[in-house]
């Protein structure tokens, strides 16, 4: 069916043809024209189960618009991953925007509720924010939406994430049993089970509209799934370098996934020697001006921010979690301009993102899992990191290319992942720490008044679908009891009542778990003035902040600082004999908090690498997540009435966010001055805003780091404030 006769018989803006029309869409592909025979226009639930590439999100955006301009609904477009979130973001605003769409994003803190979020009609957001706007019971969001998309809807089967996905789709679908519920997925085993959750029809298909062969290579060889073969000549010594350039020579782009970060930057680093030779001087030079920008992203230049610029100024670049989010923009940006050839990727590059590789080579398809050792990566996510090759916008075909390391393991490779089905995806809702967080939300933003109505809501999530009820039950009973212990839910007869402390820590989008630590700690302040350390050590203490891992050098140092300063943590220190994991733990946590002190300490971003095996990426979440614990002690400090722990927490959140000593808490107030400028300023003798208000422009474009074009920009911003 035509894109234009799917209009006219919709009722949908003709005009939206001619949109789809400059991004290649004329046409409705074969499973999309089943989603819309299936009753997608006609507001039916549907799960569309079918392969990469072939058109999930087209299908949702017809739904979206539908409802926006003809009923005047509002959409929300749930996703998992920030570079998704963007993608997205950017594609429908440009197509819809201009049709009077007013498309939103929402992915950054978690209890402001914006209330500008409103006037959006499609919202594009990650789960846990939409959990959040949930919990502050956003009237808008939860009445008014009309279609809901559930995009990359297989995550449910992942530990972390999966639950409030899960719970998030069986609150909307609560509050409102008429929103049409779309969710797209990878192609999974059991689909029909998601279908009937969610009382949906399901489209399931075979068909990719580009081509992806998939096959294993070994011995310059590729043996393809569909009989063919092609030999790729190991001119270059190196198997990889031979199978990326192959394509590059063609006009093609290739990525590649590794399993570790370390590997995509040595990857990366041998490759770049290969694509500079393939390169146009007009590449060359636009290159250069990405290098710069990577180089320059964090306000000083770390020895990987040099190593990526390197690498991106010879046509390849390496992608992983470690580096700061605007570099992996800025590398996925280039990828798209077919200015980088070649990307080496972890495995956060597999999902939903449309990238420009013709050919996608799986170097590692073993993982190390703790504490089982190396294993095979699901074939699921084989599948998935496949699917980034050959997408129709780029590609008239894709390649899939695994690596064998020996003879025998060729076959074997067919069958563990080419041929193999992919697996069954399982609710992970059963998690005591997930249920804990989710039962008080659903008590304090007052969804449900006691036990039964809890028991019902429950029995709306995948995991009651799957296991039944009774399992849900014995759950929720321990940590109802858990709940009521630490006062944070109180019963009156049957109903079960939020109390003050419980709403604050389901608003602040803690762990219960967390928030008993904090208040417990934030007790011990109001006996003695904190450091920074023991402070940090708090926050590090809660399950909301990830742990850093121990090294077999870090113990005795760490142990020695242990001891050095026992008196100035706020929790116990575990008996090292009676309790060894939770001593272990515990040094884990001084090691984290270690690191966020190095941060405010100023040292530089290379020997905190150096020193705690984190990248700047790691640094920022990890800071992020320690202001928002800091904020949420002073939240608790506050209904707690314990006045000497709010003053440290406050100055301390502020030194995190920046990552700065106290003495420039001032300077870095100004737009464009970080860390490392602030310091050089300070050096220079720009102590406070003052000293810079009698500095002239051109003294302080001379100051290192600083420039002209900074220079003009603080002092434009003294003047305006009026200081
Ligand atoms: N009918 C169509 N005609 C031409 N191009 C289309 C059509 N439908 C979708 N496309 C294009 O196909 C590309 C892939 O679509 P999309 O990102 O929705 O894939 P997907 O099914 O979500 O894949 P994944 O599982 O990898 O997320 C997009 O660039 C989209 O513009
Ligand atoms: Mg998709």
């Amino acid at each position: 069916m035509e894109v234009e006769e799917l209009c006219k018989k919709y009722g949908l803006p003709e005009q939206i043809a001619s949109v789809l029309e400059k991004s290649g869409v004329t046409t409705l592909y074969p499973p999309q024209l089943d989603a819309v025979k299936k009753g997608a226009l006609d507001g039916k639930n549907l799960v569309l189960a079918i392969p990469t590439a072939s058109g999930k999100t087209l299908v949702a955006e017809f739904c979206m618009v539908k409802s926006v301009l003809g009923q005047g609904g509002k959409c929300l477009y749930i996703v998992p991953l920030r570079a998704l979130a963007s993608e997205k973001y950017e594609e429908f605003k440009e197509k819809y925007g201009p049709l009077g769409v007013k498309v939103g994003i929402s992915t950054g803190d978690f209890d402001v509720v914006d209330p500008r979020l409103a006037h959006y009609d499609i919202l594009i957001a990650t789960s846990e924010k939409v959990d959040s706007l949930l919990r502050h019971r956003a009237k808008w969001l939860a009445d008014v939406i009309s279609v809901v998309v559930l995009d990359e809807v297989h995550l449910i089967d992942d530990p972390g994430r999966g639950p409030t996905l899960e719970v998030l789709t069986a609150r909307l679908r609560q509050v409102n049993p008429e929103i049409q519920t779309l969710a797209l997925s990878a192609t999974v085993k059991n689909a029909e089970e998601i279908a009937e959750w969610l009382g949906a029809e399901l489209v399931k298909s075979e068909w990719r509209p580009v081509p992806l062969k998939k096959g294993v290579y070994y011995r310059e060889k590729i043996k393809f799934d569909d009989g063919s073969k092609r030999v790729v000549k190991v001119e270059i010594k190196d198997e990889l370098a031979a199978l990326a350039i192959d394509t590059v020579r063609e006009g093609g782009q290739t990525l590649v996934f590794v399993s570790t970060r370390r590997s995509t930057q040595a990857a990366a680093t041998l490759l770049a020697k290969h694509t500079k030779r393939t390169l146009s001087p007009t590449e060359g030079e636009q290159l250069t001006a990405v290098a710069k920008t990577i180089e320059n992203a964090l306000g000083e230049s770390t020895r990987t921010c040099r190593q990526l610029a390197d690498c991106v100024r010879q046509g390849a670049a390496f992608h992983h979690a470690g580096l700061h989010h605007a570099q992996r923009r800025a590398v996925e940006d280039a990828f798209r301009r077919n200015l980088i050839k070649v990307v080496c990727a972890t495995p956060t590059l597999a999902a939903g993102i449309n990238l420009p590789s013709r050919r996608t080579i799986i170097r590692d398809y073993r993982r190390y899992v703790e504490p089982y050792g190396l294993q095979l990566i699901p074939v699921l996510e084989f599948h998935q990191m496949c699917g980034r090759a050959g997408r129709p916008q780029y590609d008239k075909y894709g390649e899939a290319v695994v690596i064998a390391k020996g003879r025998g393991e060729v076959e074997a490779l067919f069958e563990e992942f080419i041929r193999a089905e992919p697996e069954r995806i399982t609710s992970k809702l059963a998690a005591e720490p997930a249920l804990r967080t989710h039962v008080l939300a659903s008590i304090a933003a007052g969804y449900v008044n006691d036990a039964d109505g809890l028991l019902e809501f429950m029995k709306q999530t995948f995991f009651a679908y799957q296991y039944g009820t009774g399992e849900v039950a014995r759950i929720i009973e321990r940590v109802l009891d858990f709940l009521e212990r630490e006062e944070m839910i109180r019963t009156q007869g049957k109903l079960l009542l939020a109390t003050p402390f419980g709403e604050h820590v389901s608003r602040l989008y803690i762990d219960p778990m967390s928030a008993v630590i904090l208040r417990d700690g934030i007790k011990g302040i109001a006996a003695k003035e904190p450091t920074a350390i023991g402070l940090l050590h708090l926050v590090c203490d809660t399950p909301d902040m990830g742990r850093l891992y121990l090294r077999r050098r870090d113990y005795s140092d760490l142990e020695l600082f242990l001891t050095e300063h026992a008196d100035e943590f706020l929790t116990p220190i575990p008996d090292q004999e009676y309790e060894p994991d939770k001593y272990e733990f515990f040094l884990a946590d001084v090691k984290t908090a270690r690191m966020l002190q190095a941060w405010l300490e100023e040292t530089r971003e290379d020997d905190i690498h150096e020193q705690f095996g984190v990248g700047a990426g790691d640094i920022r979440r990890n800071v992020s997540t320690a202001e928002w614990l800091l904020y949420a002690a002073h939240e608790l400090a506050k209904l707690f009435k314990s006045k000497p722990a709010l003053g440290p927490l406050r100055k301390l959140r502020e030194r995190v966010r920046y990552g700065v000593k106290e003495e420039l808490l001032e300077l870095v107030q100004l737009r464009g001055v970080g860390r490392v400028r602030a310091r050089s300023l300070f050096r220079a003798g720009y102590r406070k805003l003052a000293d810079i208000k009698r500095g002239t422009e051109q003294e302080l474009a001379k100051v290192p780091y600083v420039g002209v074009e900074i220079a003009r920009s603080i002092k434009r911003q003294i003047e305006e404030d009026a200081i």
